[in-house]
């Protein structure tokens, strides 16, 4: 028995927007459909959209929707809250605020909440005549899961969405490695791929505002001891240990005498043949470039 929240059975048995709406031939209004997932496939969802051609404003939003219990409560809910908005607005919405809006779905359910977005999308793109392959989207890029047609685009982005850690959850997200399973080391290096890309982002936007702080501390006063130990903290926190961390290894402050800091590394750096450069160039510099350049780094 799955364990659905209170507003997923609500859409369940009471569905709102449910149903299809024709073509009109009201002046100043337009009507787009997208369709994703195949009945033979086991779930299937039917968009409609009413658009107000002047404002590109949604005026009403139904489905209709061959699935279980969350397709259908996730359909709902998408019709729900896209009703009102632009559509560029409603392009931005994503799985995770369909599933949040439903209180949150089961894991194994959550591809559910991925159709709805994708019909969205599709809807969206036949209303403005753009096919979808020539957009950046799922239909481009490399054919990860042949069982199910996902692309690594596809993978990509539900796993950034979503956080993603593991090919399980990508099988539960997209039903990407849910057949014969031959795919899933390949989904495996993607979300590698994934983490350690948004840890160098994290690690880039992180050094700019540390950056802007530090040297704003800087022309305030020469720091004390304990706000260097804490500026010491916070870059390695932000700044070292995500890229560290998504290269299997980790680091621990240990002590600060002076200008010498000691720290303890961990994991894969700690044995790694290349620790004396991770803690000259990734530790030692970032520190001497983001605090002081009198900083010595050594490992204990
Ligand atoms: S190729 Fe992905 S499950 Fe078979």
């Amino acid at each position: 028995m799955w364990d659905y929240t209170d507003k997923v059975l609500e859409l369940f048995y009471n569905p709102k927007n449910q149903g299809v709406i024709e073509a009109t031939n009201e002046p100043g209004v337009k009507v787009a459909t997208g369709d994703v997932g195949s009945i033979s496939c086991g779930d299937a969802l039917r968009l409609h959209l009413k658009v107000e051609v002047a404002t590109d404003k949604i005026l009403d939003a139904r489905f209709q929707t061959f699935g279980c219990t969350s397709a259908i409560a996730s359909s709902s809910a998408l019709t729900e809250m896209i009703k009102g908005l632009t559509l560029d607005e409603a392009l931005k919405v994503t799985n995770k605020e369909i599933a949040d809006y439903l209180g949150g779905l089961p894991e194994a359910k959550m591809h559910c909440s991925v159709m709805g977005q994708e019909a969205l999308e599709a809807a969206i793109y036949n209303y403005r005549g753009i096919p979808r392959v020539a957009h950046d989207d799922d239909d481009e890029g490399t054919l990860v899961c042949t069982c199910f047609g996902i692309s690594e685009n596809k993978i990509r982005r539900v796993v950034l969405e979503n956080n993603l850690t593991s090919a399980e959850q990508v099988t539960n997200y997209v039903k990407a490695g849910g057949g014969c399973g031959s795919c899933l080391a390949k989904i495996d290096d993607i979300i590698s791929e994934v983490k350690q890309e948004s840890a160098k982002q994290n690690l880039n936007t992180n050094g700019a505002k540390a950056k802007t702080e530090v040297s704003s501390l800087g022309q305030q006063k020469a720091l004390t001891n304990v706000q260097k130990i804490a500026l010491i903290q916070k870059v390695l926190d932000e700044e070292v240990r995500p890229v560290l961390i998504a290269d299997g290894g980790d680091v621990e402050l240990y002590d600060i005498e002076g200008d010498k800091v000691k720290v303890k590394l961990q994991g894969a750096c700690g044995s790694c043949s290349s620790s004396t450069a991770t803690l000259k160039i990734a530790i030692e510099a970032r520190l001497r470039d983001r605090i002081s350049k009198d900083i010595i780094v050594e490992a204990v």
